[in-house]
């Protein structure tokens, strides 16, 4: 058995996405069909679009999503129907030297759904990131789908699976950032202001944000920075050693991913502190840089992948502290838009006028 519903699909590159009719299989062994309520518009979908990821046209679009679970397939214990879901795109596998050793937020393996959802000619779709949830429904495996409290608003729970999991993530999970740190994000889009609001619920005395645009920096106060500082007019890193009495911070985030920011991030640390690349750079961008700087600062250069995660661990206390109002995740969501005005949100991503448009169902 089949269900056809609506997906937003990237049929080629660089080409708009158009609205279609999809087509959904009953869920097979570990896979579960989530009914979708909300679907954050992420820049990877943008990626995606552009080509930008793979080649493997066409997408179905969409990635930060939370829903209802519809029907689970034969095997699946960790959800049933009627579940409220948070989506994520990090399944762990249990299995790889990485999970083995005990550190499954770094699985080597993680894994998604096996069968295919396709269009109505059987055309097969590749989901972003594992996920395709700019539809009305969509096939997972059973270890995306962590239940959250029921409470939550759609809108703002689907957030948690990809861009503010990944910015708050990089500050307390990846950056360790713990009270009385003092704390740098260059970059404040979604990322970079979960970043914030992650250093601010855990303490950090010091949140400097560092972007080119005033309305971001506005925003980024607004999330807890404590100093702002835009990089048109001032240099980020002799700014944030003036703020810290020429020492440098603790820990700086650096929620761009270029190699100029990664050099800023670098050295507006205080010596041994902890670089965090949570921004994605380009196959193209490379580094130069005296190697006796590495040695002599010290410290700890890390990366970080979907913010260290562990979505059963996080989601639910994340959910938890937002219900409680201790963590703002309601303003990320800047509009609610239909599956037909992704387009739309594409372009008010690009002039920085949203921190996200949320697809609602
Ligand atoms: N590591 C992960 O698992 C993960 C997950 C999700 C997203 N990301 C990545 O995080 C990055 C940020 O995502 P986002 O959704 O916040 O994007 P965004 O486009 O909304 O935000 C980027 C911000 O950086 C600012 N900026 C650009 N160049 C700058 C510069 N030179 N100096 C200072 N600020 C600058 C922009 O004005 C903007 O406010 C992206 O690269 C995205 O791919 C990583
Ligand atoms: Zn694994
Ligand atoms: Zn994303």
């Amino acid at each position: 058995m089949t269900q056809t519903v609506r997906g937003v699909i990237s049929r080629a590159k660089a080409q708009p996405v158009e609205v279609v009719d999809i087509v959904i299989p009953d869920p097979g062994p570990g896979e579960v069909v989530v009914d979708i309520q909300a679907c954050g518009v992420c820049h990877t979908d943008l990626h995606y679009r552009e080509g930008g990821i793979n080649d493997e046209f066409p997408f179905l679009l969409g990635h930060e999503a939370a829903g209802v679970v519809e029907s689970v397939g034969p095997g699946v214990t960790n959800v049933e129907p009627g579940d409220f879901v948070v989506l994520n795109w990090r399944a762990v596998c249990g299995q790889c030297r990485a999970c083995k050793r005990g550190r499954p937020h770094l699985c080597f393996d993680t894994f998604n759904a096996t069968q295919k959802m396709t269009l109505t000619d059987g055309t097969e779709l590749t989901p972003a990131l594992g996920i395709g949830a700019f539809a009305d429904k969509t096939l997972v495996h059973e270890g995306q789908c962590t239940k959250v409290d029921p409470a939550a608003d759609p809108a703002a729970a689907g957030l948690l699976g990809c861009g503010v999991m990944a910015g708050l993530g990089a500050a307390i999970n990846t950056g360790a950032v713990n009270r009385d740190d003092t704390v740098a994000v260059i970059g404040c889009g979604g990322v970079g202001d979960a970043a914030i609001a992650g250093a601010r619920l855990v303490g950090a005395k010091q949140i400097i944000a560092v972007d080119m645009d005033n309305r971001k920096l506005d925003w980024a106060r607004d999330f807890g920075a404590t100093h702002t500082i835009n990089a048109r007019d001032l240099d980020p890193v002799k700014t944030i050693q003036d703020l810290t009495d020429g020492f440098g911070v603790d820990v700086v985030i650096d929620a761009v991913g270029r190699p100029e920011t990664w050099k800023q991030a670098f050295y507006a640390r205080d010596l041994a502190g902890t670089v965090v690349l949570v921004g994605v750079p380009t196959p193209d961008m490379t580094l130069e840089m005296p190697l006796i700087d590495f040695f002599s600062r010290g410290g700890s250069l890390k990366s970080s992948w979907y913010g260290d995660c562990l979505p059963e661990r996080d989601f639910p206390t994340l959910i938890s502290l937002y219900l409680q109002g201790r963590f703002p995740l309601d303003k990320f969501v800047s509009e609610r838009i239909g599956l037909d005005q992704i387009e739309d949100a594409f372009h008010k991503m690009h002039a920085g006028e949203v921190l996200r448009s949320v697809v609602v169902l």
